[in-house]
């Protein structure tokens, strides 16, 4: 039996990719292994969104070499797969194969024939038509979370990025399946899915069969309300489009328990005028407005963002509103990036003008401001208790007594093994508990909050 190794580098729908390929392969006969000097085939996943994630590639590549010093078959999938196509072999000659982002479907084939020919392959190809979308548990990232794709790819074309180009236009995938597969998860132990898609807010399916009993300003709110009727215990979604978040996805979250308290709404700057250049179709006021009908929500709905620094010309004046949305926003957590310019989008072809040093400096400002209200939000938590899914066993049993002199840490003896899981606001949460809590929603008081975690006692 031919063992695959698959490691996945990206956004939430690779990771998804992959545990779709995993269950193909070993439906069609090979064995997924999690030991690459073991493996026949290694496979990446690869991701193209900012320089740094594309060299990982290459670099990955290069390392591959089983022990006894042969090379076992190399393929690439994934968006750098997609945006660079045959180009891969001659830049990176390790590589035998390559798989678009939408020829997913037919790996298990392209390897077989890599096996019988030695020769290279690839397949920029299309969807088929009768593509399964389903996974095996047995190849999910995890047997309580798992991702459920509703929409792929991008019409936006914001300036700045590869997406469209890597993943195509956007295709949203029929409501009825997608509650379905919702109902199969839960059946089978899933207690929280994340709809997930480049942006999941602008599901548009071709037709509404599974929604007609479902009210909703917009499809996706319509969606929210059907997969939240399936009564599964935890619903997240994510990315957001800040033009396409109608405030009734606030409504549909506050009538829905299930519906998690948390919305990623990422803004990528603070000023009207990079927006527009940009290409990103809000503008600052109409982002607010909307943030504003998130923070007035009973539920107290967290707020998550994406935002990049250094833009073609954008000036200091500029970051520092940037700074300002930030300060305004206070988000319970966010992900910020240099612009990095992705070769073939418009904004690769200004000058990226804003000196690396000066991108460095900004970067540095706008996290020291997204730390002060991560550190806010996180220290709200404590004393407060939180329905948390425990969703690994974490660090080790046993723990230092941090009160001892140094060098003399005594070991305490814990009671049980410690637990790490997310609260339906989607914050870390470690504690500890002497019953094998694994998979289930546990209540937890929080005692403690550090960077990026939160700490809490059972109750
Ligand atoms: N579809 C989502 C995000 C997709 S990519 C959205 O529109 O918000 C994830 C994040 O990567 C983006 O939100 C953006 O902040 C960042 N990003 C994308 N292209 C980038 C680039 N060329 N340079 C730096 N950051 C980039
Ligand atoms: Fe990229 Fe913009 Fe599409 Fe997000 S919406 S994937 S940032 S083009
Ligand atoms: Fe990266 Fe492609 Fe996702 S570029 S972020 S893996 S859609």
């Amino acid at each position: 039996m031919k063992k695959v190794y698959l490691e996945t580098f990206g956004c939430q729908m690779n990771v998804s990719d992959s545990e779709r390929v995993a269950t193909r392969l070993a439906a069609e006969g090979f064995e997924m292994t999690a030991n690459e000097s073991a493996a026949d085939v290694v496979l990446f996943n690869t991701c193209s969104v900012r320089e740094k994630a594309e060299h990982k590639l290459y670099t990955r590549v290069g390392q591959v070499r089983n022990p006894d010093g042969t090379k076992p078959i190399v393929g690439v999938m994934g968006c750098v797969a997609q945006l660079e196509g045959e180009t891969l072999f001659a830049k990176s000659p390790g590589v035998d194969f390559v798989i678009g982002t939408q020829a997913v479907g037919r790996v298990g084939k392209v390897i077989e024939n890599v096996f019988e020919t030695r020769g290279n392959f690839y397949d920029l190809g299309v969807r088929e038509e009768n593509y399964d979308w389903t996974t095996a548990p047995a190849q999910r990232h995890s047997p309580y979370v798992a991702f459920v794709p509703i929409i792929e790819g991008c019409n936006k074309f914001c300036t700045y990025c590869i997406v469209p180009f890597s993943r195509g236009r956007e295709k949203s995938l029929p409501a009825a399946q997608i509650v379905r597969q919702v109902s199969v998860l839960r059946d089978q132990g899933v207690k929280e899915i994340h709809l997930i898609g480049q942006n999941v807010n602008s599901y548009r399916p071709k037709s509404d069969v599974g929604l007609e009993n479902f009210r909703g300003a917009t499809p996706f709110s319509k969606l929210l309300r059907a997969v939240a009727a399936t009564g599964i215990e935890r619903i997240k979604f994510t990315t957001s489009f800040p033009r396409d978040f109608h405030p009734d996805i606030v409504d549909a979250i506050n009538e829905n328990e299930n519906l998690c308290n948390w919305v990623h709404l990422p803004f990528q700057s603070g000023s009207d005028r990079v927006l527009k250049a940009m290409r990103r179709g809000h503008t600052i006021e109409s982002y607010l407005q909307k943030i504003d009908k998130i923070k007035v929500s009973p539920r107290k709905i967290a707020l998550s963002t994406d935002i990049i620094v250094g833009f073609p010309t954008e000036t200091e004046e500029e970051f520092l509103e940037t700074l300002k949305t930030a300060q305004y926003c206070e988000f319970d957590s966010a992900y910020a990036f240099k612009y990095s310019p992705r070769p073939g989008t418009p904004a690769a072809e200004m000058a990226d003008d804003v000196e690396a040093l000066e991108k460095t400096d900004r970067f540095l400002r706008l996290e020291k401001v997204l730390r002060q209200s991560q550190t806010k939000a996180l220290q709200s938590c404590v004393n407060k208790i939180y329905e948390v899914l425990a969703e690994k066993k974490s660090f080790k049993k046993d723990r230092k007594d941090k009160s001892a002199h140094i060098g003399q840490l005594p070991t305490i003896q814990t009671n049980g093994d410690n637990f790490s899981g997310h609260t339906t606001c989607h914050k870390v949460v470690n504690f500890e508990s002497s019953n094998d809590v694994l998979g289930k929603i546990v209540k937890v008081k929080i005692t403690e909050s550090k960077t990026n975690t939160l700490y809490g006692e059972i109750c």
